[in-house]
């Protein structure tokens, strides 16, 4: 039997920055996964430069039916001591937009950069090793042939199965009598039912404000061949529901009365021509022929223009569903927040049992923050072990 202070579920963002601060401060650490090698959704990330953080980071950024949750963890490791860590390893960086910050080169950079941090705290790394069962008995926790008193559950959630993503997080949760909140697919492309008309404008992107319940976010709305993406859409699919709307503003930043005030300023102009000036000609058409509004400005009543700019500023799609988990970046739901330490991470029922990342019921927005929160819960962990 080798003996640990702690086993590390997971090398992923939250298991390795788990490990290498655990190890840092001197505890014995084991961490195994099931995969090959480590940091697989880290590599993919960012479309391969990792946006590693968000500048912007505030607890409001994130969804868990707890909101203060991750409070604490956000507030005692920041971007800016991520950034420090990257900074140190020499890793160029830049920011896009929105405060998220991106690798110059590659994703690559910070599995390389996490590992090493695991190596000066002389972590051990068992890979190819899908976990069984884990005994727990005497305040110990068993897997194979190791053992130690903290087991730390690190395996992310079951967004993109066919990296090796998984639900085992929550089995092993519920296996020890913790709650699990109902995971959802989010930051996920919404799909319209087959006979939608905006179906046939796969390929159009436009810039909207596009609203779930409360959530509104404003970016770019790309048609696909199944419904609707790009960045806007994906940040409501997290707060979407089945069977509700999400309304979309097509025309955001216009002054109220500006169909009226083309009347008059170009009475001889149609809606379409108007439409095409604003948004790509292909979704111009679908919307003027959806809006039944042809011929002249002059000829159509203020009273329809008015009704026509409110539709295109709180356009109702009714998403027949999402992509679901083969194309979600992350999951909503997870591990209750009721069930831990906002401290520390640990289970308040099973002392030296700690869940981090994305298996925890704490889901960022899109841009950096689903790994802030990696890291900072991960970091909050190590603290405690
Ligand atoms: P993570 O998924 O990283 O790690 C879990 C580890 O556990 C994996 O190594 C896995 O192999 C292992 N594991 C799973 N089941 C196991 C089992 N049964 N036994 C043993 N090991 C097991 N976020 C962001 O902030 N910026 C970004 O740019 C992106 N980009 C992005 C792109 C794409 C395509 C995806 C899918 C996701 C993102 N994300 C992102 C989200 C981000 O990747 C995610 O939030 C974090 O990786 C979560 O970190 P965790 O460590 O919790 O899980």
């Amino acid at each position: 039997m080798k003996n640990y202070d702690a086993i590390v579920l997971g090398a992923g963002a939250a298991g390795l920055m788990c490990a290498a601060v655990a190890g840092q401060r001197g505890k014995r650490v084991l961490v195994i996964d099931h995969a090959e090698k480590a940091g697989k959704k880290i590599l993919i990330s960012g479309g391969g430069r990792c946006n590693f953080t968000n500048t912007g980071t505030a607890p409001d950024r994130f969804l868990s039916a707890n909101p203060h949750f991750a409070r604490s963890a956000l507030a005692r490791y920041t971007p800016a001591d991520f950034l420090g860590l990257v900074e140190r390893h020499g890793i160029a960086w830049h920011e896009k937009t929105l405060g998220q910050l991106f690798c110059d080169g590659s994703a690559r950079q910070i599995v390389a950069m996490l590992l090493d941090e695991c190596d000066k705290g002389a972590v051990d790394f068992a890979f190819g090793r899908p976990v069984g069962a884990v005994d727990h008995a005497d305040g110990r926790f068993r897997i194979g042939d190791a053992h130690a008193p903290a087991l730390v559950i690190a395996t992310g959630g079951p967004s993109i199965p066919k990296m090796g993503a998984s639900g085992f997080a929550y089995d092993l949760a519920r296996h020890f009598g913790l709650k699990v909140v109902e995971p959802r697919p989010a930051l996920v492309p919404l799909t319209l039912g087959g006979d939608d008309p905006f179906r046939a404008l796969a390929g159009v992107a436009t810039g909207v404000v596009a609203r779930a319940g409360k959530a509104a976010f404003r970016g770019a709305m790309l048609f696909t061949h199944r419904g609707l993406s790009g960045p806007a859409v994906l940040q409501v699919s997290s707060y979407w529901r089945h069977g509700e709307p999400i309304v979309v503003d097509l025309l955001p930043g216009r002054d109220e009365g500006w169909l009226r005030d083309a009347k008059r300023a170009t009475p001889r102009a149609s809606v379409g021509k108007l439409l095409a000036g604003a948004v790509p000609q292909r979704l111009g058409e679908a919307l003027t022929g959806a809006l039944g509004l042809s011929g002249e400005l002059a000829n159509l009543p203020d009273a329809k223009l008015a009704a026509a700019e409110r539709a295109l500023a709180e356009w109702r799609f009714l998403p027949s569903g999402s992509e679901g988990f083969a194309k979600a970046e992350v999951t909503v739901g997870g591990i209750s927040t009721a069930e831990l330490s906002s401290q520390t991470m640990e289970a308040k029922k099973v002392p030296g049992l700690y869940v981090v990342g994305e298996a925890v019921d704490v889901t960022g927005w899109l841009g950096g923050y689903n790994f802030q929160w990696a890291w900072a819960s991960g970091w909050a962990a190590a603290q405690a072990l």
